[in-house]
């Protein structure tokens, strides 16, 4: 399962650009908080001096440490890191945040282990700004992924960091087409889900908000994602 999500998700990281996005120069600490199996944090190698991969799944990180040797792997909660304040130069999340119901914790947590002068840096997929269009396209995620929690809007996320202690000093948003057969693996998903997602697009897919339209046996539709960096909004 692990070795799946590894693969499938693999290179959808690639052209964001996060070493530049994130302002590294080089030697920093990044630790990566639900670093899964390291496909993200994988893009700091090379010109971070460590990388820390934090997660609560064991099987994740086993996955991390195979495929990428040098990095570092903890296992523990976002909201209860095991390192010191004001200790790390940048604190990341990718594509962790729309599986979590409560992110403010993890947020304020990584607030308060990036250095004086540190970054956290989010990325994640965004709902649209219609609360309906959310709404539905949040069905369709916990259809297809029951440990799915919420995939917000975009103003939403800036509330959050804001809430968190967070200035936002860099923002982006990347739309990308991606295919319903790269989201759903056949080996990674059972046949009948992926069935029952296809029923749900079929129906419901144009309240979403993803610009889904058919291609022969398969669904294209819009992922938006967000990238914020953001520093200590007070000391
Ligand atoms: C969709 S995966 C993303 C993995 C990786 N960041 C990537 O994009 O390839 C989400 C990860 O977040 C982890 N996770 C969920 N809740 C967490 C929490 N409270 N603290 C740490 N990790 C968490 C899950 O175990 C999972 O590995």
């Amino acid at each position: 399962m692990s070795t799946s999500f590894a693969e499938r998700t693999q290179g959808r990281f690639d052209d964001l650009k996060v070493v530049e996005f994130a302002r590294l120069t080089g030697g920093e600490t990044v630790v990566e908080v639900g670093a899964g199996t390291g496909n993200f944090l994988q893009l700091f190698g090379g010109v971070a001096a460590r990388l820390i991969a934090v997660d609560l799944t064991p099987g994740m990180l086993f996955e991390a440490r195979r495929r990428f040797p040098e990095m570092e792997q903890v296992v523990a909660d976002g909201a209860r890191l095991p390192f010191g304040s004001r200790a790390v130069e940048l604190v990341a999340t990718a594509q962790a945040l729309h599986h979590i119901w409560e992110p403010l914790p993890i947020l304020k947590e990584m607030r308060r282990v990036m250095r004086e002068d540190g970054r956290v840096l989010i990325v994640d997929q965004v709902a649209t700004e219609r609360y309906e269009e959310a709404v539905v396209m949040n069905q369709l995620e916990i259809v297809r992924d029951p440990s799915h929690a919420s995939s917000r809007p975009a103003s939403a996320l800036r509330t959050l960091l804001r809430v968190a202690g967070l200035h936002i000093v860099s923002e982006h948003i990347v739309e990308k087409w991606e295919r319903l057969s790269n989201w759903m693996w056949p080996g990674e998903f059972p046949e009948e889900r992926i069935d029952q997602v296809k029923r749900f697009i079929d129906t419901h897919g144009p309240k979403t908000g993803m610009d889904f339209h058919r291609d022969g046996d398969d669904y294209v539709f819009k992922r938006r994602r967000i990238m914020l960096l953001a520093s200590r909004a007070t000391p």
